[in-house]
């Protein structure tokens, strides 16, 4: 299969057009790969178990890991759920459209292919405009978990998307970068009090001020144990070469980079900006952005692991960010990486 690239520029009447192609892609059963906000989905109708299938496929995706369905109004996220509360309102009113994903129970015509056999369903609506009128255009919710093969970094852009994927999906919609590049959050709403399952986009502590107590699950989980939610194992997001984090500290990265110098032959450097490391021609770089500027850092998260990765090192060198705000995210993202 050939995969169309279809580059949008930024303008709504001239991309009008490439995004209705797309849309006609997915009413007729097809894949698309699109940018949200936070990375590119692999998209497909919610509501067609056949080409929901294909997802599953073309990624390489186990079947209990379940899918989130994207919309684009408040309306559908009730229509295609039940049992809400008034948390479920004031979490969308507060932070959608957005980088928040619900888990709530589900309603029938919302196929188990979808939600891997559970009476639950994570939705979302998208803040990326080009998401919201792929959405608007296919008049059906789109299924779409992040565009990469199963357990490689998350896609931000629609060069990533293809080398995954290229020849395996009808089309991708490039736009270029996509702002947040880490994924949403993802709150499970079916739980008192509410589980935070992924950190994401929309930090706990913003979730706290609707919800009160937010119950983080702790611990790391094998792959094949059982697990308190889908797509919670401990290794994911992973690049080829082997990650090594450190504390976050000048010091300490300078002394693990000369470390892992002395028993990888190339090495790659997620390196802060201002951050000093040892001369040395096996050493490749990525200037990864500001210490403390999470919204940077996150935007070029799997950027800078891909781009390490394509230059064939061994080992990366990455400080490790605290456990609070937006870089929660980036901890959690990181640890799963570094995780044999
Ligand atoms: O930002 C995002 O959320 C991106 C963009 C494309 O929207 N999507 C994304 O999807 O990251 P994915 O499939 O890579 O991760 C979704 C995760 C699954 O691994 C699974 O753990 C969780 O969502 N999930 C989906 N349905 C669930 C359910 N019913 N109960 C618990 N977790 C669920
Ligand atoms: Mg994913």
């Amino acid at each position: 299969m050939l995969t169309q690239r279809l580059v949008l520029t930024g303008d709504e009447t001239d991309d009008a057009p490439l995004i209705q192609q797309a849309a006609a892609i997915i009413r007729a059963g097809g894949l698309v790969a699109f940018p949200t906000e936070t990375v590119y989905g692999l998209g497909a109708d919610a509501l067609n178990s056949e080409a929901v299938r294909r997802i599953f496929l073309a990624k390489e995706r186990p079947a209990w890991d379940p899918l989130i369905v994207h919309v684009d109004t408040p309306e559908a996220i009730y229509r295609y759920t039940r049992d809400h509360s008034v948390l479920t309102e004031q979490l969308i009113r507060a932070f959608m459209p957005g980088p928040l994903t619900l888990v709530l129970p589900k309603r029938e015509m919302i196929s188990e292919v979808v939600t891997a056999g559970r009476d639950t369903v994570a939705i979302r609506m998208p803040s990326h405009p080009v998401a919201r009128a792929l959405i608007h255009y296919s008049g059906t919710p789109i299924a779409a978990p992040s565009a990469n093969k199963f357990g490689r970094p998350s896609p931000t852009t629609a060069d990533h998307v293809l080398h995954d994927l290229n020849g395996e999906i009808e089309a991708v919609l490039d736009a270029g970068q996509t702002p947040m590049g880490v994924e949403s959050t993802i709150v499970d709403l079916t739980t008192h009090p509410p589980t935070l399952l992924r950190p994401g986009g929309v930090p706990k502590e913003a979730l706290e001020t609707i919800l009160g107590e937010v119950r983080v699950l702790v611990g790391q989980y094998e792959e094949g144990e059982a697990l308190p939610a889908p797509g919670l194992s401990a290794r994911h997001y992973a690049p080829q070469a082997k990650l090594f984090l450190c504390a976050p500290t000048p010091e300490a990265f300078y002394g693990t980079l000369k470390d892992t110098l002395s028993r990888y032959a190339f090495v790659g450097a997620m390196r802060p900006e201002g951050w000093h490391t040892p001369p040395e021609p096996r050493l490749r770089i990525f200037e990864w952005g500001a210490w403390g500027d999470w919204a940077t850092l996150a935007n070029r998260l799997f950027l800078g692991l891909r781009a390490l990765e394509k230059q064939q090192v061994h080992a990366i060198v990455c400080p490790l960010p605290p456990e609070e705000g937006l870089a929660r995210a980036l901890h959690d993202r990181l640890q799963r990486a570094a995780h044999d």
